[in-house]
C-alpha cells in the first residue's frame, strides 16, 4: 500500500479541510505532516462547521484513524480546546488520535517571540501562533518535544527554554509577563492522550494493507525553501515533506493530489503578482467569504496564476488537480488567467522563483468569457455552463494535468467528480 498526499498549491486556504474530509471515507488513516495551529482547515458536515487547527481532517468520519506526525508543531491549549469542541459535538477523538512523540511543543514564550519579531523585524504577517520561533528551536536542537513530558528532566528543559526566550525578549524591549498556567495544565491532560512513535504505526499500517492519506497544511507558495521567502511559513509544505513529516519512505508515496482555488488568495504580506485591488477583488473576497479561518484577517484576492500553479505542480509532481470555489467566480463578465510575468526593464520572461529577487514585473493575462449561472447545485460536469467548462479545460491544458474534481460549494455534496 502507498500513501496518497493532499496538499495546497497556492498560499494556503485552498479548501484542504473540505477535500480531506470528503475523501476520508476511502482511507483508514489520515495523517497531518507539517505546520501547526497556523492552519485552519474548515469542514462543513450537514450545516455543522468545524475549523481544525491541529487535528487531521479525518476526525469527523467515524472509523477513520488520525495521526499528528513528527514534523507538526503543537500548542497543547489549542489541541485540547479542539478535542473538547469535537467531543461536545459527539465526535469521539481520544480513541482515534495518535500524536507523534517527536512533535515539538509551541511554548507560551514562542508566541511572544513571534509577536515581538513581527513588531521589531520586517513584518511577514504571521498568524502569531509561535510557528517561526518553534521551528527555529527545533532546527537549533533546542526544542522541547511532546514526548519529553514523561521524562524526569522535562521541567529543567522547559525552564531552560523559557529563560533563553525571556532573555531574547528582554533584549527586544519586551516586558510582558508570561502566564503559562493554561499551558502547564493542558500538558497534564495531554499525558492522557495517545502519544507514540507514529512512524512505526504508519509503516505497520502500510504493511498490513491499510490506506493512508497525508494531509498538508499551508500551501506550496508558503514553503520555507520554494515559497516567496521571507514571506513564507517555517516548514516545507511540498509533497516530499510528507515523507520526513511522517517517517515514510519516498518509495511509499502514491498519488499526489494538488488543491487550488479557481482564483488566488493570500493572507499576510509578500508578493502576489495577480492581486486585484479593485472591485473585482472585493467581490471575490465577499462572495468567497475570504477571511482567515485562523485569524479572521481579510484575504487578498486575485486572478488565477498559472506560472505559480505550474511551479507548485513541478515541485510536488502533482498527479491530479482539485479545483475549488468555482461557484465564487460566477457573475463575472470575463475571467482572466495570468500566463507569464515579464521584467519591466528587459521584457524578458521572469520565473515564479525569481519573484523573491525581482518585483519589477508586468503580468501577461489571457481573458475568457465568464458565466452567470448559479452552479452550486450541479452534480454532473456536463451540466456546467460552457464557459466554465472552457475555463477548467484551459487550465488543464496550461498545466498539462487533469482536473479530476471541481468544488462548487463548501458542503461535501457540492462537489463534481470527473473521473
Ligand atoms: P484550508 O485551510 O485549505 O482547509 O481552507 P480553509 O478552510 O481555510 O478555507 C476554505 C474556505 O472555503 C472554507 O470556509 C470552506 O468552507 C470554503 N470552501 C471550500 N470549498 C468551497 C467551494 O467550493 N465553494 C465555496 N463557496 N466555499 C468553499
Ligand atoms: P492553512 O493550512 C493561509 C501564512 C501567514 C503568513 C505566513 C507565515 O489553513 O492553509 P506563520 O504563522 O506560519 O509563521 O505565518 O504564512 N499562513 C497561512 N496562510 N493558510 C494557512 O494555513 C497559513 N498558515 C500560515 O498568513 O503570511
Ligand atoms: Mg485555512
Amino acid at each position: 500500500m502507498k500513501v496518497d498526499v493532499i496538499l495546497g498549491l497556492q498560499w494556503g486556504d485552498e479548501g484542504k479541510g473540505k477535500i480531506v474530509d470528503l475523501l476520508s471515507n476511502k482511507y483508514d488513516v489520515i495523517a497531518r505532516f507539517q505546520g501547526g495551529p497556523n492552519a485552519g482547515h474548515t469542514i462543513i458536515v450537514k450545516g455543522q462547521k468545524f475549523v481544525l487547527h491541529q487535528i487531521p481532517s479525518g476526525i469527523t468520519r467515524e472509523g477513520v484513524y488520525n495521526v499528528i506526525g513528527n514534523a507538526v508543531i503543537l500548542d497543547p491549549v489549542i489541541l485540547l480546546s479542539e478535542i473538547k469542541k469535537l467531543e461536545a459535538a459527539n465526535i469521539s477523538v481520544r480513541d482515534r488520535l495518535m500524536i507523534s512523540k517527536k512533535a515539538n511543543l509551541i511554548l507560551p514564550t514562542h508566541k511572544l517571540l513571534d509577536a515581538w519579531q513581527e513588531k521589531s523585524k520586517g513584518k511577514v504577517g504571521t498568524t502569531l501562533k509561535g510557528i517561526g520561533p518553534t521551528y527555529q528551536d527545533k532546527t537549533g536542537r533546542f526544542g522541547v518535544r511532546i514526548g519529553d513530558i514523561f521524562q524526569a528532566d522535562f521541567d529543567t528543559k522547559y525552564q531552560q527554554a523559557k529563560m533563553k526566550h525571556l532573555s531574547i525578549l528582554r533584549a527586544m524591549g519586551c516586558e510582558d509577563a508570561i502566564d503559562d498556567t493554561a499551558f502547564l495544565t493542558a500538558l497534564e491532560e495531554v499525558k492522557t492522550l495517545h502519544l507514540a512513535d507514529a512512524e512505526y504505526y504508519l509503516n505497520d499500517q502500510l504493511t498490513s494493507g491499510k490506506k493512508i492519506l497525508a494531509e498538508g497544511a499551508q500551501g506550496s507558495l508558503l514553503d520555507i525553501d520554494f515559497g516567496t521567502y521571507p514571506f513564507v511559513t517555517s516548514s516545507n509544505t511540498v509533497a516530499a515533506a510528507a515523507c520526513t513529516g511522517l517517517g515514510i519512505s519516498p518509495k511509499k508515496l502514491g498519488k499526489i493530489f494538488g488543491i487550488f482555488k479557481a482564483y488566488c488568495t493570500r493572507v499576510g504580506d509578500g508578493p502576489f503578482p495577480t492581486e486585484l485591488l479593485d472591485e473585482v477583488g472585493e467581490n471575490l473576497r465577499q462572495k468567497g467569504n475570504e477571511f482567515g479561518s485562523t485569524t479572521g484577517r481579510p484575504r487578498r484576492t486575485g486572478w488565477l496564476d498559472i506560472k505559480a500553479l505550474n511551479y507548485a505542480c513541478m515541485l510536488s509532481g502533482v498527479d491530479e488537480l482539485f479545483m475549488m470555489k468555482m461557484d465564487v467566480m460566477n457573475d463575472l463578465p470575463e475571467v482572466k488567467i495570468c500566463t507569464d510575468y515579464h521584467d519591466n526593464q528587459t521584457d524578458e520572461s521572469v520565473s515564479f522563483s525569481e519573484l523573491t529577487f525581482n518585483s519589477d514585473i508586468k503580468q501577461a493575462y489571457m481573458s475568457m468569457p465568464g458565466w452567470s449561472e448559479e452552479i452550486s447545485s450541479i452534480k454532473n460536469y456536463d451540466q456546467l455552463p460552457t464557459s466554465s467548462k472552457n475555463y477548467i479545460e484551459m487550465i488543464e491544458n496550461l498545466t498539462a494535468t487533469p482536473i479530476s474534481l471541481v468544488s462548487v460549494g463548501p458542503e461535501r455534496d457540492e462537489t463534481i467528480f470527473r473521473s
